[in-house]
């Protein structure tokens, strides 16, 4: 029986070279200890075993038993880190040594405009309010003096929910909400995304920005109104700027206004970029109409006030020249990521 158990050692060290995956490994387990096992039969045939043997072939019989464990236990070990090994050499090499890229993002030419037009009209003392996207009808059209089938809906089509809530056409969708929570006297601004169902060209987009401005209080005039806007993009153009009224009209105000500013490529002189009018349409504004005060809770016996719409997407475009609107939109980095704070 000694040689028989010296054999199967030998056996089992040579196959368990041979064994150099798990499966293998597996199977040569059940193939020595398994229920059937070489081992196991082994330990079956000691009953036959003379009396005076008995106890030495047990121990050889154990001995040998233990030395499979271990072998395949080291074996298992050994493949799970060759595997291990294989996977970190195949990984993506990373060469730390190379230098950090240091160039900066940006932000977008939008993102900055709004930020230098929040920082003046702070320093104006209004407040900045943040306001949703996906409004009611009311808050769009309503409550900004726009009922039901009014023809000024015609110009502002947008996207509908199957709820019948829509996406804001424009940020004097949120006049009403901020009027009812700060009531009078109120001096905010509104900057926000805004949505028309239009078709794309050069100077047109279904998604752009503005800035809806409000102050109210008593005695409020069409000179307040002046005074803060002329005093405001003198601040955005870095340099005394000239504005003159025309009459617009918007249902939320009254008197409503065109404001235009000169020319800031000629100088007033008339050009190309201001079809020679010597003068760039840039804010439309007025004195709000008595129903939206009341509408908003205020009482326009005791108040008055001045609202504006700033295009924020328009007004981007002029300070950083950018000729066609749809650069905004494309997340194209090369094309936006070249305007930076001053
Ligand atoms: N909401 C208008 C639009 O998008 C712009 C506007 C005009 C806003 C006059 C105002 C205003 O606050 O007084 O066409």
């Amino acid at each position: 029986m000694k040689e028989q158990i010296e054999a199967l050692r030998q056996r089992f060290e040579s196959e368990l070279q041979a064994a150099q995956n798990s499966d293998a490994v597996e199977k040569l387990r059940v193939a020595y200890l398994g229920k059937k096992g070489s081992v196991t039969d082994l330990l079956k045939g000691l009953k036959a075993v003379a009396g005076d043997q008995k106890k030495e072939m047990g121990q050889l019989i154990n001995q040998l038993k233990h030395q499979v464990e271990e072998g395949i236990a080291q074996q298992v070990e050994a493949i799970r880190a060759a595997e291990e090994e294989r996977l970190i050499a195949s990984a993506e090499q990373y060469d730390v040594t190379l230098p950090v890229d240091q160039s900066e993002g940006s932000y977008h030419p939008i993102t900055l405009v709004q930020r230098q037009l929040e920082e003046i009209f702070s320093s104006m003392g209004f407040t900045i309010e943040d306001y949703k996207e996906i409004v009611t009808d009311y808050e769009c059209f309503e409550a900004v003096n726009i009922p039901k089938h009014h023809p000024a809906r015609d110009m502002q089509d947008t996207y509908y929910l199957s709820n019948g809530q829509l996406l804001k056409t424009h940020t004097s969708a949120a006049q009403n909400a901020i009027m009812r929570k700060y009531g009078a006297p109120l001096r905010a601004v509104f900057p926000g995304r805004c949505f028309r169902n239009e078709s794309t060209d050069a100077c047109h987009e279904n998604t752009f920005f503005q800035m809806e401005g409000l102050m109210i209080d008593k005695d409020i005039s069409i000179s307040n109104l002046i005074y803060f806007m002329k005093t405001m993009l003198s601040e955005v153009f870095e340099r005394d700027i000239t504005v003159r009224l025309r009459p617009g009209f918007f249902p939320f105000v009254e008197p409503g206004f065109e404001l235009d500013i000169s020319c800031l490529i000629c100088g007033g002189e008339g050009c190309p970029s201001c079809k020679n009018s010597g003068w760039l349409e840039l804010c439309p504004c007025g004195m709000i109409h008595p129903n939206v005060l009341k509408m908003g809770g205020i009482d326009p016996e005791e108040y008055t006030g001045f609202a504006f719409g700033l295009g924020l997407t328009r007004l981007a475009m002029m300070k950083y020249g950018i000729k066609d609107i749809r650069d905004l939109n494309s997340g194209n980095l090369k094309a936006l990521s070249q305007f930076k704070h001053e």
